[in-house]
């Protein structure tokens, strides 16, 4: 079944191909240009005079969890500073958790997320931190996310021996959460995972196979960005406190750098120095970072007006950010983008461009989302 879209007011698409229509064959994008020429279609949507832009596509979420941590963000709102302890508040609460909590936890945030022009999630183990937890976590996470990201790297659980944990995740956990998962990730922080630690985890992934991403340089300067950099990740996340060593070493790499601002305001830091990392070439993601203790919001609208308003990015800078950019740290090429082949994940915005993401902040402008060919919302 085919659809062509006209009325499109203003169309990004991230790519070469521009026009003010398109069409939708199956799953995919089949055709992309100026309405006059269009090809014929079984149905026929105008989207009168509407901005079309690629869905959303948010590449660092942490949705396999349970439990509910309002009184720390309240605590924090009150003063107290974030840390990464506050991790095992979730870790305890998700494997008390049944399976189908869980995974109705992933469903729910998904939906939300889809809801506001979210197409494409990465979604995170990393509340297991036990072989079999880290195991469920990451078969639920696969049954409702598009990338899913080994984590067990994420804290030393409470009472554990550092070195010993680190044998263990990179050891009998990787070898089973391995076949269920893409990508392996460490939380390289002060409170989580050393240098050395840190790196002892993403050696060992990358010898099963799994592509690296890294949680780095959050909370104060660290060897993150290095690390990531040093061993070839597609992303290191977060990026809040950096030096000029790592902005030079993000620019001269294929390692995006992906901003999380919703977790930078959650948390009280600064925002990323999204603007130093642009004008030195650095690729630049957007994501949501949702989860529960550093960033409860699915919103990436909020990701992009925060990014345009308060760090400087241009609106299309932010919007390729949280789209294309997203989909470089995911290694894609087939979404974040629109032209013939991609997948066909579209947002209609209830504006005629999407100046209005930073002109109207807040102010909810999903009008309408397709997500492989189909209408979701
Ligand atoms: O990306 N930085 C580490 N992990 C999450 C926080 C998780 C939590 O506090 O529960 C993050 O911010």
């Amino acid at each position: 079944m085919s659809v062509l879209i006209t009325g499109i007011g203003e169309l990004t698409t991230n790519t070469e191909v521009s026009g003010d229509a398109l069409v939708v064959d199956g799953d995919r994008v089949a055709w992309v240009g100026d309405s006059g020429s269009a090809p014929a279609a079984d149905e026929r949507v105008d989207v009168e005079g509407r901005a079309v832009l690629p869905g959303w596509v948010d590449s660092h979420t942490h949705l396999v969890f349970a439990g509910d941590r309002t009184a720390e963000f309240g605590a924090r709102m009150a003063g107290k500073p974030y840390t990464a302890g506050g991790i095992a508040v979730t870790v305890n609460a998700t494997r008390a958790a049944s399976d189908e909590e869980l995974a109705a936890v992933v469903r729910k945030h998904v939906a939300e997320a889809l809801r506001q022009g979210t197409t494409f999630v990465e979604t995170k183990t990393g509340y297991g931190l036990n072989v079999a937890d880290e195991v469920r976590s990451a078969r639920i996470a696969a049954e409702h996310a598009d990338e899913v990201t080994f984590l067990g790297a994420h804290l030393v659980p409470p009472g554990a021996d550092a070195d010993e944990y680190v044998d263990l995740v990179r050891g009998e956990m990787l070898d089973a959460v391995a076949p269920l998962v893409r990508w392996a990730d460490v939380f390289c922080e002060k409170g989580a995972f050393d240098y050395d630690q840190s790196k002892a985890v993403l050696v060992a992934a990358q010898q099963k196979g799994l592509g690296l991403r890294v949680h780095g340089n959050q909370l104060g300067e660290g060897p993150g960005v290095r690390l990531a950099v040093e061993l070839g990740a597609a992303s290191v996340d977060h990026c809040t406190y950096l030096s000029t060593e790592d902005v030079d070493a993000l620019a001269s790499s294929d390692t995006v750098a992906t901003l999380l601002p919703a977790c930078d305001l959650s948390t009280r830091q600064s925002l990323p120095p999204a603007r130093a990392l642009l004008d030195a070439g650095a690729t630049v993601a957007l994501a949501s970072n949702c989860n529960p203790g550093s960033s409860y919001t699915s919103s990436m609208a909020f990701c992009v007006t925060t990014a345009v308003l308060q760090m400087r990015m241009t609106v299309e800078e932010a919007v390729w950010a949280a789209t294309a950019g997203g989909a470089q740290a995911l290694r894609r090429d087939d979404v974040g983008v629109i032209r013939p082949g991609a997948r066909a994940d579209l947002h209609v915005l209830d504006a005629p461009s999407i100046t209005h993401l930073a002109y109207r902040p807040g102010v909810p402008l999903t009008h309408s989302v397709w997500r492989q060919g189909q209408r979701a919302i």
